[in-house]
């Protein structure tokens, strides 16, 4: 179920919560079928929702993307004119200089990864396998200017830990962990793997480089899911910096906070960044839901919002100051011009009252997000913790 707030001239116009009307749903469409055969329109389409070229995708990392209206009706799914032969990641990466779409799909069966990149317009123009041991769980990747990096955890595929219950996947520390580095101007090039400790993370905060060195932040968990998928431990944030012409990979904690759901602001993707967000977890085995933090990458500093003892906040989205439409003021009350810094500008996050069953959406001032939310919006109904969202401007969708 997909769930939309419309903002426009400092108001809420609409809220809406509608299902992605997948065959899954529709149809219930098995995933598998007895014959063993794939299909890859019978997805959940839950994980994220995202704009490109004018369109608008409701993601799930084991099928084909579903297209959806302004209004969250479906429109159907979305092959690229049935270039795309398999499942497309919830984590596309939009390249803020190019408007270039890069994704990978990962499958039990071969091939594992395969990397694909849409043009500016949304056609599929590159598709190629990216070879890795054994299959396993790659949620999500990252893009440089130059590179695009795949991450090799060892999450591997295990019939068996679907047989316990779960997700058919397990923790194999044995089978060890790899950055694949692809250069971008030569996207059918040999990808270059460089070890590093075995451990897990779902999602990177952002990568950028700079010439031979790479630097990547991610929210990394020690291990995940030794027993069953049933738990989750917490992650932190951690750094990696690749240099390239070593063959060499530093490993930096550098927080002890538990967190889910890194993001930076979309117009920093794969570029040098100094602020980023992410939702805190909690000690009681949900993921996320205990408040936001806000890191400032170049001071070491971190701000807090606790959730006031009450709202367990989804993953928080950055719009930046002077966004159009949006408002003529900067927070804080500053004037909003173009030399608004990077970290300027809104987050926006659903806040929901489990004990109350109450939701609000919420917008803070990234720049002092102790306080609180600026301006709530008190849902007429229920808007239970989610997975991921985006902030998408009339803009995008004008065509
Ligand atoms: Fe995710």
């Amino acid at each position: 179920m997909l769930h939309a707030v419309e903002l426009s001239g400092g108001r809420a116009r609409s809220f809406r919560s509608r299902f992605v009307r997948t065959r899954k749903l529709r149809d219930l469409a098995r995933y598998v079928d007895r014959d063993g055969r794939v299909d890859f329109t019978a997805s959940p389409a839950n994980t994220h929702v995202v704009a490109h070229a004018g369109r608008i995708l409701a993601l799930a990392e084991n099928g084909y993307p579903w297209l959806v209206d302004r209004n969250l009706d479906t429109i159907g799914y979305h092959d690229f004119a049935g270039r795309l032969r398999g499942p497309m990641t919830a984590h596309p990466k939009l390249c803020p200089t190019t408007g270039e779409l890069h994704f990978f799909g990962y499958h039990f069966a071969p091939p594992f990864v395969v990397y694909h990149r849409l043009d500016a317009r949304g056609e599929l123009v590159v598709s190629r396998p990216i070879e890795i041991p054994r299959p396993i769980m790659m949620h999500d990747f990252a893009i440089t200017q130059d590179f695009v990096l795949f991450f090799d955890l060892p999450l591997v595929f295990s019939p068996e830990a679907a047989a316990r219950g779960g997700l058919p996947y397990a923790f194999d520390a044995s089978a060890g962990a790899r950055i694949g580095i692809l250069r971008r101007d030569s996207p059918e090039s040999p990808v270059r793997w460089l070890e590093i400790e075995p451990c897990f993370f779902f999602h990177p905060l952002n990568a950028w480089n700079t010439g031979d060195t790479i630097r990547i932040d991610v929210a990394r968990y020690p291990d995940l899911w030794r027993e069953s998928s049933g738990r989750f431990g917490s992650a932190f944030l951690h750094r990696y910096d690749v240099d390239l012409a070593r063959g060499t990979v530093r490993e930096t904690a550098l927080d002890d906070l538990g967190i889910e759901f890194p993001r930076v602001r979309e117009d920093r993707v794969g570029l040098p960044t100094r602020f980023g967000y992410a939702s805190r977890t909690r000690d009681d085995g949900i993921v996320v839901g205990a408040g936001l933090v806000r890191y400032d990458l170049e001071t070491g500093a971190r701000t807090l919002f606790d959730g006031e003892g009450k709202w367990m906040p989804g993953e928080a989205v950055f719009v930046p100051a002077g966004t159009s439409g949006a408002s003529t003021r900067a927070p804080g009350g500053r004037a909003t011009s173009n030399a608004a810094g990077e970290g300027d500008g809104w987050l926006l996050a659903f806040l929901h009252d489990r004990d109350g069953g109450a939701s609000h959406f919420a917008i803070f001032d990234a720049t002092r997000l102790e306080k609180g939310p600026i301006a709530r919006v008190c849902l007429p109904q229920r808007v239970p913790l989610g997975f991921h969202g985006s902030f998408i401007p009339d803009e995008a969708l004008a065509r």
